[in-house]
Formats: structure tokens, C-alpha cells, sequence
């Protein structure tokens, strides 16, 4: 065999505790896999008194991270999370020393993934980043290495497990936002600090990596519209069934020629398409990789083990020595990814308006929608406190947004109409 691969790990929370275990539980099983023993040479975190589930006790700590980067390691794994402090600090000094890097933070490359992608080309090292996006689910070597015959078209996906459970639970019980959240967080399947993930912050930044590796492009949140769930109420859940559709929370990147439109917002999926059934804290993405067909993968995206599977799995192909570039292709071909121009912006859309029950306040939101040209497909109007609900036919995003900011002031109207785009396939 092979000299063993020295590794060593900073940040023991959920994601590098379940990493340690591995490679020391599994430790026979995984060298059989990789040609080599993995030896973890060196550990880091914040708090050394910590009482940890996993045994560090024989490995050398460092009280700073960032000095990982001057071990005899071979690979660094960061597992402490942020876009900018330790865990940038000690991947641009690894990199910068010629250590192979593997990581699970989706923050950091999503702000720093293209010079990140570059300083690792230059060392001729390795950066992976398989748990950054969707956890568990191969998705980055799938993009990376697997559908690269035809120009990906779309991918689209449900990348935030703690926003699925949310949508699936006021679905399940027709409770509000809130009251879920608040359970949510009880059970440990919310933050304290939910803001990132219900606010779609952390689906952008998975977003990011994967338009990087299906379109070549640079990963820059700059150019990903960004629209959480907070404001989606059971009633609309509710409708959305009724006329045959889901609520989830979708990032989506997808080629319009020459452009990439990359957003992150509710949108509804259709009942009986793979992404409406994918229920609970799971994720899922679809990749339409042209002419080879659209691929939908579904699972963990979070939690101790799946989050370990794709480290040990980044790891292990370190160990057998497979290089490629960090975003499939040389870091000095991404390109700056042109945003879509509004006007080929198109879908259909779900409306929902809530007004005094007074004579006349549908025909007014019907002018204002015909004024900008948009027609409507089918609507339900109902309830005490009234809602007036409506599919429209496809028009540009652009023009709904025009419509319903003159709806919103009338004075029949009462606060902010919701507006979801209706995602096709
Ligand atoms: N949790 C998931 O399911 C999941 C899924 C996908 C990706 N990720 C990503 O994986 C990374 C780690 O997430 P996690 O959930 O494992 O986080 P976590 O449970 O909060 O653990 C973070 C670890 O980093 C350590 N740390 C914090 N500040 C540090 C510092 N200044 N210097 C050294 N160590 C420091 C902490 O030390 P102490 O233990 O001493 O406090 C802790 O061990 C993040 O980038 C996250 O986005 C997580």
C-alpha cells in the first residue's frame, strides 16, 4: 500500500465530529477504498475542554486553526464554516502551501470560490467541496465530473433542508409560518438564527456552486434575486393544492441563451414532478443536462452522516490521487455570468390578493393585470377576510412586479400581494 494520506481537521461540530468517527470507526473499510490508510494527524477548534462525542484525545491539537496550515498534513479539511475569518484564513494559507483543501462551506466559496478556485490551480492541489451543496447528495461530482457531454440547461433545486420542513409541516398541519418555525427550532431542525436559511441565504449560497459547475461561470451572489418564505401563508399552500401545484422553495439556474438567470424564491412545483414529493428536511436537484435528459437527485442534505459520507468521499479521492478543477473546468475559463435580461424573463404566475369585500375590487385588479398585459388562466375567490387568487397565462416577471405595485395601492387591498412563479417541468 501506498504512504497513508495525513489529514487534519478544523471545526469538531456536527459535520467534523461525524468525520472523525468515520475515519476511525471505519477506518479498515475506507483505506480499502482509498489504496491508503487515512491518518488524521492534526485537529482544531474553538473550545479544547469541550466534551466531544468523538475520541481527539490521541490526535495533536492546534488552538488556531489557521496554523493547520503548517502541519505535516497532506490535506486540510475545513469543517468550522464562514465566509471570512479561521476558516478563510486557513484554506488560503493550506492552498497557498500546497496542501489539498476539502470543505463543507458553502459561505465561503460562494463569496471566495473563484480567486479560492484559482490559488488551487496554481499550487496544482486539490479544492472539493462535495457537503458544501445539498450534503449528502453527489451532486458536485455529478456536475463536476458526470454530465458533461451536453450543455447543462437548468438545475434547479430544494437546498435548504430547515425551509422544506417548514413548507412541508404548514402543509401538513395548516399551521402559520411562525408557529412552525418556533417548532422547528424546538426539534433542532432550525437555528436560533434562522435568518440564512428561511431568508434563502444559504440556498443562494449552494446555488452559486452549483451554476459554477453546470455554467462555468464564477460563483457571485451579486447576481442571485433572493426571496425566502416567511411570507408564504397556509392559505396559499392551501390554494396551490387545490389548482394542482406545491409550494417549495427552489433555487434555480438556467441557460436563456447566452445569459444565466439564477434565483432563489418560492415557486411552485407541480403535484406528481419529482421535486413536489420531496417532503421534510430532504433535498433534491434536478439538472437538465440537455440533450442526455434531466437527472433528479434526492437526500440528505444535512446531519452528521451524510454531511461526513461527501467529506470522506472528497477525501478519498484526494487519496487516490484523481485531480480536477474545482469547478470542472480551468479556473481561468469561468466566466463572469451575464444576469438574464427582464424581458426574457417569463413564466406563469400565482396571485394572491387580499380585499375588502366590496363591489368592484376584482374588476379593478383585472384592469391593472390587463394594463400591463397579463391575462389569467383560472381563480378562486373566497374566505370572509377575502382572497382573490389567480393563475396567470405566461407573461414576464417584469410586468407582474409593474401590475402588482399599482394593485398594492389601492386602498381596497389589503397588505402586499403574494406573487409565485408557477416553475415548468
Ligand atoms: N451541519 C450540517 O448538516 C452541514 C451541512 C452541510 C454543510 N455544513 C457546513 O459545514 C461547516 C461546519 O458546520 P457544522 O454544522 O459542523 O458546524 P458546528 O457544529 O457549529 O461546528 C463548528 C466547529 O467549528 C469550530 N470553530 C468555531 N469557531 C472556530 C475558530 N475560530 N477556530 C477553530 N474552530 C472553530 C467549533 O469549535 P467548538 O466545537 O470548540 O465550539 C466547532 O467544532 C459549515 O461551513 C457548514 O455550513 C454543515
Amino acid at each position: 500500500m501506498t504512504k497513508p494520506l495525513r489529514v487534519a481537521i478544523a471545526g469538531l461540530g456536527t459535520v467534523g465530529g461525524g468525520v472523525i468517527k468515520v475515519l476511525s470507526e471505519r477506518r479498515a473499510e475506507i483505506a480499502a477504498r482509498a489504496g491508503r490508510e487515512i491518518d488524521c494527524v492534526a485537529v482544531s477548534a474553538r473550545d479544547r475542554s469541550k466534551v466531544r462525542p468523538v475520541a481527539i484525545v490521541d490526535i495533536p491539537w492546534a488552538d488556531d486553526a489557521a496554523s493547520l496550515a503548517a502541519s505535516d498534513a497532506d490535506v486540510i479539511v475545513e469543517l468550522v464554516g464562514g465566509d471570512d475569518g479561521p476558516a478563510r484564513a486557513l484554506v488560503e494559507r493550506a492552498l497557498s502551501s500546497g496542501k489539498h483543501v476539502v470543505t463543507a462551506n458553502k459561505a465561503l466559496l460562494a463569496h471566495h470560490g473563484a480567486s479560492l478556485a484559482a490559488l488551487a490551480e496554481e499550487k496544482n492541489v486539490s479544492l472539493r467541496f462535495e457537503a458544501a451543496a445539498a450534503g449528502g447528495i453527489p451532486i458536485v461530482k455529478a456536475l463536476r465530473e458526470s454530465l458533461i457531454a451536453y450543455d447543462v440547461v437548468a438545475v434547479r433545486g430544494i437546498l435548504n433542508g430547515t425551509c422544506n420542513y417548514i413548507l412541508t409541516q404548514m402543509e401538513a398541519s395548516g399551521r402559520s409560518f411562525e408557529d412552525i418555525l418556533i417548532e422547528a427550532q424546538r426539534l433542532g431542525f432550525a437555528e436560533a438564527d434562522p435568518t440564512l436559511d428561511v431568508g434563502g441565504g444559504d440556498t443562494a449560497h449552494k446555488l452559486a456552486l452549483l451554476a459554477a459547475l453546470a455554467f462555468g461561470i464564477k460563483p457571485d451572489l451579486r447576481n442571485i434575486p433572493i426571496q425566502g418564505i416567511s411570507h408564504i401563508t397556509p392559505q396559499d399552500i392551501a390554494f396551490a393544492r387545490e389548482f394542482g401545484w406545491r409550494i417549495k422553495l427552489l433555487g434555480v439556474a438556467r441557460r436563456l441563451g447566452d445569459r444565466i438567470d439564477q434565483r432563489v424564491q418560492p415557486s411552485m412545483v407541480r403535484l406528481g414532478t419529482p421535486l413536489a414529493d420531496v417532503d421534510g428536511a430532504f433535498n433534491a436537484v434536478v439538472a437538465n443536462a440537455g440533450e442526455a435528459g434531466p437527472f433528479f437527485f434526492e437526500g440528505r442534505g444535512a446531519g452528521e452522516a451524510p454531511t461526513a459520507s461527501a467529506v470522506l468521499a472528497d477525501i478519498v479521492d484526494i487519496a487516490r490521487g484523481n485531480v480536477s478543477s474545482v469547478f470542472g473546468r480551468p479556473a481561468g475559463s469561468l466566466k463572469a455570468a451575464a444576469p438574464a435580461l427582464p424581458q426574457t424573463l417569463r413564466a406563469a404566475f400565482y396571485l394572491r390578493f387580499n380585499v375588502l369585500d366590496v363591489p368592484g375590487v376584482l374588476a379593478e385588479i383585472a384592469t391593472h393585470l390587463a394594463q400591463s398585459e397579463i391575462s389569467i388562466e383560472s381563480m378562486i375567490q373566497r374566505g370572509q377576510a377575502v382572497s382573490i387568487v389567480m393563475i396567470t397565462h405566461e407573461c414576464t416577471h417584469e410586468a407582474v412586479a409593474r401590475a402588482l405595485k399599482v394593485i398594492a395601492a389601492s386602498d381596497r387591498v389589503l397588505g402586499a400581494p403574494c406573487m409565485i412563479p408557477m416553475e415548468a417541468g
